[in-house]
């Protein structure tokens, strides 16, 4: 998989990894369920805070925004609950030599809205 290499297998523990990505106006945040790894836009779709500092269900592979309690799926980005309506955008993620590689310009969800889609500007 051709991406962006955001941190190394070691960092990410149980719990989610907010991390930015080199080069690029983004943060993703970072979740480990079992050998799996998924990478969303580190940011709820309803308001401007962090999914990383939510928790995760392992069952449902889902993410909770800690404002008001949205789920997202972690394999589409879809707003599983209200108040949230909107995806947030999710990215190929992989393992590869022990480092976390998030495929940024191929995102497998968007958010509706181009100004947070994910389709972040390479910095110059
Ligand atoms: S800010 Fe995330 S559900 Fe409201």
């Amino acid at each position: 998989m051709s991406g962006v290499i955001v941190a190394s297998a070691d960092e990410l523990g149980d719990l989610p990894l907010g991390v930015e990505v080199p080069g690029r106006d983004l943060e993703v945040a970072l979740v480990r369920v079992g050998d799996e790894v998924f990478a969303v836009r580190d940011e709820c779709s309803h308001g401007h805070v962090r999914l990383s500092e939510g928790d995760v269900d392992t069952d449902d592979l889902s993410i909770e925004c800690y404002l008001h309690g949205s789920m997202f799926s972690l394999r589409t980005g879809e707003a599983l609950n209200l108040p949230a309506t909107q995806p947030v955008p999710v990215y190929p993620c992989a393992i590869e030599d022990d480092q976390i590689v998030v495929d940024i310009d191929n995102p497998i969800s968007t958010h509706p809205d181009p100004a947070r889609a994910g389709h972040a500007n390479q910095e110059d």
